[in-house]
């Protein structure tokens, strides 16, 4: 049957992809429109059965105009990022042919043909966790499978960064590199992956989702302001991004803890000063941001030895990092002697994901977290032992996880 014979089927496709967080960071744009960074940037992909997005992508003839729904509301695809995205897929689409339903698209069919996006994040959109960039990730994946699009994994993460930066990343598993690159059209500004997520599978991730009440400026908006102001960015990205990078990678490789804690909270630390050399500075972080970073400080310092390490995106939420399980349950009931549930949440709503570091951590009931010690960091210098009940909206534990999957 000839595509235009016959306009009653649909064919689908369903992909799920994950988030990732930045361990050097990316932060400043040498081109805006194509998405280009003025630095390279490594991250640790997020295990999608935690943090994800999950895409369904539809073509048929009965479609009249491309559409998309986000977590059931339909959205705009009128803005430059998705247009870019859905022009690029649809200029590398392939023959598609399904004998048994005789559904046959011939490459030069895709241009008529218009598509229906179903997008779910299965965590809150606003709570700042890169969803734009599982999002966008999932988006170029789904259609790019949907579409028959024969291209690396690294030409379509070329695509998705002009969706949203940072999605370039999020097409692998494990560790990822995005190379800025050095071509004008940003065909060389791709991410590569430099180890799955079995390299180092000892690692849990616990991010602490904050409280905020402040309306954020948005990475695009920011990243600009930085650009145009910031003397620190300009050093940032050429004196130091550059050799953290080669001593990121080596951290990575060798699975250095100590190395990479270092190397992730002094990154981490450098992009907020950046952001407080803006004109006029920019606040991501908030009191209970700069509480955390304090109590993490006090512990590596006690122990002589990084313990844990901490990373914080354009927001106030904590990632954590720990070396291994044993660690992981130390670290979470630290954030709970300090972070406790206000009084009408349930435990078992407030630390979310991986329930087994929960279990190592000793705490089944809101009688547990009552009896958690104090640390002994904070006994042997008499630190205050203050506890900020609701500062934390809810904890997600996870771990590096693998790249994007086709259903
Ligand atoms: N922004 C936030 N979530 C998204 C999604 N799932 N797809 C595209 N853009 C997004």
């Amino acid at each position: 049957m000839a595509l235009e014979s016959k306009k009653d089927w649909i064919l689908m496709a369903t992909a799920r992809s994950p988030t990732n967080i930045a361990v050097v960071k990316y932060w400043g744009k040498r081109d805006e429109a194509l998405i280009l960074p003025i630095n390279d940037s490594i991250s640790v992909t997020l295990d999608p059965s935690h943090l994800c997005t999950t895409t369904t992508v539809a073509v048929s003839p009965k479609f009249d105009r491309d559409q998309m729904w986000l977590n059931g509301k339909e959205i705009s695809l009128s803005g430059g990022r998705y247009q870019r995205c859905l022009r690029e897929i649809r200029s590398r689409a392939g023959d598609v042919e399904d004998e048994e339903r005789g559904i046959c698209i011939g490459k030069e069919d895709w241009g008529k043909l218009h598509v229906h996006i179903a997008s779910y994040n299965n965590f809150p959109t606003a709570a700042g966790l890169a969803s734009s960039a599982a999002g966008f990730a999932c988006l170029v994946y789904s259609l790019a499978k949907l579409m028959n699009v024969r291209e690396e994994q690294g030409k379509l993460s070329a695509i998705a960064r002009q969706g949203s930066g940072s999605a370039c990343r999020s097409l692998f598993g494990g560790f990822v590199k995005w190379e800025m690159g050095k071509d004008s059209t940003g065909s060389d500004s791709i991410a590569v992956q430099l180890a799955d997520e079995k390299h180092w599978n000892d690692l849990v991730i616990i991010i602490a989702v904050v409280s905020s009440r402040q309306k954020e400026t948005s990475s695009t908006t920011g990243m600009r302001e930085s650009v145009e102001t910031s003397p620190l960015l300009h050093y940032r990205s050429t004196e130091v991004v550059p050799k953290r990078i080669l001593q990121m990678e080596e951290a990575i490789r060798t699975r250095d803890f100590s190395s990479f804690a270092r190397l992730t909270c002094a990154d981490s630390n450098q992009f907020h000063a950046v952001c407080l050399d803006t004109s006029p500075p920019i606040f991501y972080m908030n009191d209970t941001s700069h509480r955390i970073i304090s109590y993490m400080e006090k512990w590596n310092r006690f122990e002589g030895t990084p313990q844990v390490a901490y990373t914080f995106d354009a927001g106030p939420n904590a990632v954590l990092i720990a070396p291994n399980r044993n660690v992981a349950a130390l670290l979470l009931q630290r954030l709970l002697f300090y972070f406790p549930p206000s009084t009408d949440t349930e435990l078992k709503s407030f630390v979310l994901g991986d329930q087994s570091i929960v279990k190592d951590a000793g705490i089944v009931t809101k009688e547990d977290m009552d009896a958690l010690a104090t640390p002994p960091e904070v006994k042997d210098n008499n630190a205050s032992t203050q506890k900020f009940p609701g500062d934390v909206s809810y904890f997600i534990c996870t771990r590096p996880g693998k790249g994007p999957v086709l259903f």
